[in-house]
């Protein structure tokens, strides 16, 4: 077989070289080559002598194949390709299996040490990084608090502008990559305009600050404490941060309205909780299609449902939290009857990545 196809890509490609050197000498442009009698009558017919590349008629000659063969041979590589697919698809439908909440812990228990140079090449070149970074430099402020924080991403991208931070994280692997990395952070990045050192859980922000060594002086330096934990019931009394940070936590939470109800009650009147998400897409229903028949697939590999629906948790969230249905907080007034809370306002909803990616800047009202 494969000596049959030598053979045959040599002899068109000498009948193409031949063809070349008779241009080249001011001969003939009519066809080079003596066709395959078939190719040659239907040719003749058509009057198509001077359409065919000497390539076209070598390839076809070679194959034995005619000018009307073409038509089918693409119309039955199309249909191959479609069944192929669809034979693709049938399979995934029923083999993917399900995902447990508890399979997905684990999963971030295992991918934490290798999580941020799995994603950062991709983060870069999709923009998300500069996404990161726009949400944050705009609007985070005061103590914040960052719940879901994996591997602490937004280190960066935090400005002077932020007193204090306070990273929370329901993986142990995950809080501990965090505190490794900000420990890291000024040897890492020496020329940043912003400096990190670790405190203890609810120390103040002054205490602790480390030497900061041959490294620039910085425009601030930022206290990080860590709590390992769910953001579902988060264990701080209501109206405590100026911000509150979420970034790729509504597609990870088991429970995502009443995780982003608890950011809105710890955050303070007057005080921003900003989300940077990714979803399912409301412009385009194939995208949609495609991250529901991927998710199970995807939320074994990375713990995270890519296709839930972000508008409709941030609407129900922000409306029940304004109705006052904060029951699963540990604030001391959850046990009694919901009162209205502050009025929330969407200050920003922008959609990316053909509206599969989300950033929200929720402004809580005094
Ligand atoms: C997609 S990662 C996002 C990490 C980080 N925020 C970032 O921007 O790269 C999701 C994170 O959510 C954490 N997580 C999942 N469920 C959680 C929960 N109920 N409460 C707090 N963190 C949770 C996981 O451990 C993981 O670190």
């Amino acid at each position: 077989m494969m000596m049959m196809m030598m053979h045959g890509a040599r002899r068109g490609l000498s009948v193409v070289a031949r063809h070349m050197r008779q241009q080249q000498q001011g001969g003939t442009r009519s066809l080079p080559v003596r066709l395959h009698p078939q190719t040659a009558q239907l040719a003749q017919q058509q009057g198509r002598w001077n359409r065919l590349s000497p390539w076209t008629v070598a390839v076809m000659q070679q194959s034995g194949l005619q000018e009307r063969s073409v038509g089918k041979f693409v119309a039955f590589g199309i249909i191959y390709t479609l069944g192929v697919l669809g034979g693709l698809l049938v399979y995934q439908t029923i083999n993917a299996k399900d995902v447990t909440d508890q399979e997905r812990r684990e999963t971030w228990e295992t991918i934490a040490n290798s999580y941020d140079k799995d994603i950062h090449d991709s983060e870069r070149s999709t923009g998300v990084l500069k996404q990161r970074q726009q949400l944050l430099q705009q609007h985070a402020a005061g103590h914040v608090l960052e719940v879901a924080a994996g591997t602490a991403r937004n280190l960066p991208f935090y400005p002077p502008a932020v007193s204090q931070l306070t990273l929370c994280d329901q993986s142990q692997a995950m809080i501990d990559e965090a505190r490794a990395i900000v420990q890291d952070f000024d040897t890492q990045h020496p020329h940043h305009t912003i400096a990190y050192h670790t405190v203890e859980t609810g120390a103040a922000s002054s205490d602790n600050v480390h030497d900061a060594g041959s490294r620039e002086q910085p425009e601030a330096n930022i206290a990080v404490d860590f709590l390992t934990g769910g953001t579902e019931a988060l264990p701080f009394p209501a109206n405590t941060f100026d911000t509150v940070v979420d970034t790729f936590g509504l597609c990870s939470f088991d429970d995502p309205v009443t995780a982003l109800r608890e950011m809105l009650r710890v955050c303070k009147p007057g005080g921003k909780v900003l989300l940077l998400e990714h979803g399912t897409s409301h412009w385009l229903p194939p995208v949609s299609l495609y991250l529901s028949w991927r998710a199970r697939c995807h939320a074994a590999r990375w713990g995270c449902w890519w296709d839930r629906d972000i508008r409709a948790i941030v609407d129900d969230a922000t409306r029940q939290y304004e109705q006052g249905g904060c029951d699963a907080s540990t604030d001391a007034n959850a046990s009694a009857a919901p009162s209205p809370q502050p009025r929330v306002r969407v200050e920003k909803a922008a959609s990316f990545h053909l509206g599969t990616g989300y950033a929200y800047v929720l402004h809580k009202q005094r």
